[in-house]
């Protein structure tokens, strides 16, 4: 008897310390990026598949991918496409690779747990982004130096400080909601 309710508190003190960490890696995942992992909703994702007009051969990136939602919706309308998604909070990398570790093995589907300002983006053709316009303005000279002109780059409810979207998609969704407009860009160029 002593021994049984010496290991249930074991298994107890394993589970709640199992539980404290994974509460501090998902809080550190919010605080360590200035755009904590939000998804975007699940009913505007056939707006940005659409927005994005993947083709056969193209390279899409989602910087901050999430739990991947975007490239696995992306995928099932175009899946001769590479697909890169980058990630440098843990937990929404590690989430978006256990849900789509069936793709990854299959597919041109890849998830990186990394800093997308440390990637290098040249063979890009489509960029998908759902950041905060301070992260878009910090990414904007990278972005300007590295893709090649006709990379398609779309951005959910945020706009790149300073520069025309060449579309702005409303969604007509209430206000307060997210997802409510999705900005095109392409050949980012800084106005003067
Ligand atoms: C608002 S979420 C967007 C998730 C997904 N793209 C979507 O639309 O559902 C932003 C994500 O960007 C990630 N992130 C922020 N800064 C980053 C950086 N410098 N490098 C890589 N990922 C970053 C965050 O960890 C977060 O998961």
């Amino acid at each position: 008897m002593e021994t049984f309710v010496l290991s249930l508190q074991i298994v107890i003190v394993v589970i709640c310390l199992i539980t404290i960490c994974v509460i501090f890696v998902y809080q550190w995942s919010l605080f360590a990026t200035r755009a904590p992992f939000v998804e975007i909703p699940q009913e505007i994702l056939p707006d940005i598949v659409k927005t994005l007009d993947v083709k056969p051969g193209s390279v899409v990136y989602d910087l901050g991918s999430g739990d991947g939602r975007v490239l696995e919706a992306c995928y099932k309308i175009e899946p001769d496409a590479k697909y890169v998604g980058i990630d440098k909070a843990l937990a929404p990398y590690l989430l978006a690779k256990w849900k789509l570790r069936k793709l990854i093995k299959s597919a041109d589907i890849k998830f990186l747990h990394k800093n997308f300002f440390k990637h290098d983006f040249k063979d890009a053709t489509h960029l998908y982004m759902y950041l905060f316009p301070g992260l878009l303005k910090s990414l904007l000279p990278k972005l300007q130096k590295e893709l090649r002109s006709d990379v398609r780059i779309v951005s959910c409810d945020f706009m790149f400080p300073d520069i025309e979207p060449m579309e702005v998609i409303d969604l007509g969704r209430p206000k307060g909601k997210r997802g409510r407009k999705i900005y095109v860009y392409k050949f980012i160029k800084i106005k003067v």
